[in-house]
């Protein structure tokens, strides 16, 4: 199954200057929690800001300029290549969990495909320069919705319903 895994404040911001503009720990470990042992896909700018491919995922950096390969990483030239890649190892590994993991030129590209996303909304709005796409709500449809730290985090999950 294709989902998409993104945090965005209230405005839509998902990062400024190449970085996510915020820090909390109790959105790090969710976003742990939901892509561990499962695919993720991500465009080449959020790959170089996090720096290595992350552990216990299979991870696919989608680049027509770059070509990162290793343990558990490949480049992929475009995002349906990525998708294909993606699929032939969930065949070979059974596990057909893949994550779309921004930035914004993957969301963009990727929405089309999820069936479901998980959402992070995030009290207040934030200076940036990258935006998580509007959405058709009559496509996805809320199905969870978890605050904590006091209503500043929402973890929010959409599944597909058209
Ligand atoms: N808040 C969140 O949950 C979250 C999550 C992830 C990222 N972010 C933020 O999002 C920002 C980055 O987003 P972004 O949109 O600027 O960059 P991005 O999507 O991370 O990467 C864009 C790059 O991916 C490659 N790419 C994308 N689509 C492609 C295609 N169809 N074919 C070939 N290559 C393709 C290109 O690489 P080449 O130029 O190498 O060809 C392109 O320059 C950062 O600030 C990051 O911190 C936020």
């Amino acid at each position: 199954m294709i989902n998409i895994i993104v945090a965005t404040a209230e405005n839509g911001v998902i990062g400024s200057g190449g970085k996510i503009p915020w820090d909390i720990p109790e959105d790090k470990a969710y976003f742990k929690k939901i892509t561990s042992g499962g695919i993720i896909i991500m465009g080449r700018k959020t790959f170089e800001e996090i720096g290595f491919p992350l552990p216990n995922r299979y991870n696919i950096v989608v680049s027509e300029k770059k070509n990162f390969c290793g343990e558990n990483l490949r480049t992929a030239v475009s995002l349906d290549d990525a998708l294909e890649i993606a699929r032939i190892h969930a065949e070979e590994n059974g596990n057909d969990e893949i994550f779309l993991c921004g930035g914004e030129k993957i969301y963009r590209q990727g929405m089309k495909y999820a069936q479901r996303m998980y959402i992070t909304e995030i009290k207040g709005k934030y200076d940036g320069d990258t935006f998580f796409p509007e959405f058709d709500r009559e496509e996805f449809r809320l199905s969870e919705r978890i605050c904590i730290c006091g209503g500043k985090l929402s973890f929010c999950i959409y599944e597909r319903c058209l």
